[in-house]
């Protein structure tokens, strides 16, 4: 079934079920569901039952699509993504988006789980994506392009709204947490990278690396929407001093970050 089609029948569901329009659309990251418990009048969905909806399979991901306001803005939040390296096609991986899209949402905001190759980064900090490389060796835009959904050959020469991105700076300044600017690189994973691909990230200029939010900015900014995205840096990931990653330590990390990052993902939608 073309895709347009599949996105019909799921909002035919969903909106059977909702029906407060969302505003904003968020994906929450590995480990850092958080906002979730931010989200007035609560009504979630289990990906399950969502017609055409991909299955959440990975550790710390709930899979749910969770409807509510938070602040005044209602929302649409999705807790736990799906992975390309999970085996899914990038096509099901950016559906939620799409599916976001078609209900409503004019924003995106993205988290994430990244390892830092940026010196003066630390485990635990955040990092606000300025800006995004692709190394996945594939992109969900591929394929004949159905105009309803955005255009063939999108421009990317500003991915992450920049207002956005000074309204986040703003918010941490004001709660005092350490919020860095820098570049998201995307690879499939699922291995770790090793010392001389960390070595080459630095180089090309990435000061983060993870497995996920490329292909979903992808598709937003190729529908029409503005982004807004936000890496915990759970690992350092220097070449001279790399140890090796355990997945019980980013996690850690990533629910340590937790508060920070749910204070900062609310207060942006609050005041959007
Ligand atoms: N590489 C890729 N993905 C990650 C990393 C990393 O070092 N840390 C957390 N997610």
């Amino acid at each position: 079934m073309p895709i347009w089609d599949q996105l019909q029948e799921t909002i035919r569901f969903i909106q059977a079920k909702v029906s407060d329009t969302p505003r904003i659309g968020v994906i929450l990251g590995t480990g850092l569901g958080g906002l979730g418990e931010k989200i007035d009048d609560a009504h979630p969905i289990s990906y399950e039952e969502i017609p055409h909806f991909p299955r959440s399979t990975v550790e710390g991901h709930k899979g749910q699509l969770v409807f509510g306001r938070i602040g005044a803005k209602p929302v649409v939040v999705m807790e736990g993504r799906f992975h390309f390296y999970e085996g899914y096609s990038l096509a099901q991986v950016t559906y939620p988006v799409r599916v976001m899209r078609a209900l409503g949402a004019e924003v995106l905001i993205v988290s994430n789980a990244a390892g830092g190759m940026n010196p003066k980064f630390t485990a635990g900090d955040l990092m606000v994506i300025a800006d995004q490389i692709n190394l996945m060796g594939v992109n969900p835009l591929t394929g004949p392009n159905d105009d309803r959904l955005g255009i063939r050959f999108p421009d990317m020469s500003a991915p992450y709204d920049q207002k956005l991105i000074g309204l986040a700076e703003r918010i941490a300044k004001a709660a005092g947490i350490r919020l860095h600017r820098g570049v998201y690189a995307a690879v499939t994973g699922p291995n770790l990278e090793t010392r001389a691909e960390y070595r080459f990230l630095r180089g090309i200029g990435a000061d983060a690396v993870g497995m996920s939010t490329v292909p979903e900015v992808l598709t937003a900014v190729h529908g029409g929407m503005r982004v807004f995205g936000v890496s915990c840096i759970t690992d350092v990931c220097i070449p001279e001093t790399l140890k090796p990653a355990l997945l019980e330590e980013i996690l850690r990390v990533a629910k340590e970050a937790k508060p920070r990052l749910t204070h900062l993902v609310s207060q942006l939608i609050e005041q959007l």
